[in-house]
């Protein structure tokens, strides 16, 4: 069943083509049941037996010590600047190709942030241009394997080595059930954060995820997500009261929601294939025109399993990329772009340890563009896309 973003009913209209969204949150499964059921239930605030379950498949999947389900990836990244306790004497390595809320998260906590620029193939953190900007007030260091598709995790760990106070944080929102050499992505910084906003994968509307993948986290995580207090020991019988014990925040994410995502998760294997195969699709149409037209399309290295998130094309320039996207908009196709670089952004001035350049970052968000692309996008769908895509920049 699809729910269209736009309020409009699927199939209205006349004669004129239907406008295809960037993107259609559907259901996947039994998430209307599980809604029901968690309500009938009666547990509906945050570690009812859905959160259970569907912890229980991240944490199986990625091989976490820990999952705590969270009100969104910007709650987890929160979660990770206070679990290092960072703040004004710390400085944070993030991508200027990148959300806000990965650097708002260490930033708000007092950090410097440090923007770091990506390298051409996977847009991910660059690691020489990483090398350059590392020194002993870095404490952690947060790549975003972006569209999916692992960033370079290996030269990243190789830089960070030298730097022992920095920790790694994935910021996972784009890459969840995505591989690097065959291991889960999100398994290979001491946390990973998950996304599960409307956009993602797999949604339940507003949601994320944070993964500890160190013991020594697990029990000061649940004191900040349990509002500061120790909640989770009261509620294992360890103490009789739970008390204020450390900072924290009100981080869980509601039963109702974790019942909507759990029905989410459990046809991830049918989700995946989906997304897969429409990738494929646009892929398939558009390589044998890449070279002829300019453009190029996204490059996932043979050590790596996309998450299959989004699908996106590089454009010669940023004017032949606005001219296609103001066409194909006229054209009943809402395609889009991407990040607006971090580093020049006023708050990102403001915030900022100093002044760096992040040239390939300026280029890409200029050149970038993103094709709709969702879970039950179809072939008819796919082929006006392309059809779409290829006359816009043609004419
Ligand atoms: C890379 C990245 N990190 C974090 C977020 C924030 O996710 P959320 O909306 O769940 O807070 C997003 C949102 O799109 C994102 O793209």
């Amino acid at each position: 069943m699809s729910v269209g973003t736009d309020g409009a009913p699927a199939g209205a209209g006349g004669a004129a083509p239907q406008r295809i969204p960037f993107n259609r949150p559907t259901l996947q499964g039994r998430e209307l049941e599980y809604v029901r059921s968690a309500v009938e239930h009666g547990h509906t605030s945050a570690e009812g037996p859905f959160s259970t379950k569907a912890a229980g498949i991240l944490r199986e999947e990625s091989g976490a010590r820990d999952v705590l389900l969270t009100t969104s990836c910007t709650a987890a990244l929160e979660m990770t600047a206070l679990l290092l306790d960072v703040g004004p004497d710390d400085t944070v390595v993030v991508p200027s190709f990148g959300f806000v809320t990965t650097a708002l998260a260490y930033a708000r906590q007092g950090a410097r942030i440090l923007f770091c620029d990506i390298e051409e193939q996977t847009l991910g953190v660059d690691p020489d241009r990483l090398a350059d900007l590392m020194d002993d007030t870095v404490r952690a260091v947060v790549p975003i394997h972006y569209a999916g598709v692992a960033c370079d995790i290996e030269g990243i760990r190789a830089v960070l080595e030298r730097w022992p106070r920095a920790e790694l944080v994935e910021d996972n929102a784009h890459g969840l059930f995505g591989r690097y050499r065959g291991r889960p992505l999100g398994s290979f910084g001491r946390f990973a954060t998950l996304s599960f906003h409307e956009t993602k994968n797999f949604t339940c509307g507003e949601g994320g995820a944070l993964l500890l993948n160190d013991d020594a986290d697990v029990a000061r995580a649940h004191v900040l997500y349990h509002k500061g207090t120790n909640r989770r020991e009261f509620l294992l019988g360890q103490v009789d009261k739970y008390t204020w014990q450390d900072t924290g925040s009100s981080f869980g994410l509601s039963d109702i929601l974790a019942a909507y995502l759990y029905a989410q998760l459990e046809e991830r294997d049918q989700v995946l294939a989906k997304r897969r195969a429409a990738f494929e699709r646009y892929s398939r149409a558009l390589a044998p025109e890449a070279d002829r037209l300019g453009y190029r399309l996204p490059c996932v290295p043979e050590d790596r399993e996309p998450g299959y998130h989004m699908f996106y094309v590089l454009l010669p320039d940023r004017a032949t990329r606005d001219r296609v996207l103001a066409e194909m908009h006229r054209g009943g196709v809402h395609a889009t772009f991407h990040y607006v670089p971090l580093h020049s952004a006023p708050a990102g001035r403001r915030f900022s340890a100093r002044e760096v350049a992040c040239p390939v970052s300026d280029a890409v968000s200029g050149r970038l563009l993103r094709l709709p692309y969702y879970t039950d996008i179809g072939e008819a769908e796919t082929d006006r896309v392309v059809e779409c895509f290829l006359s816009a920049l043609s004419a």
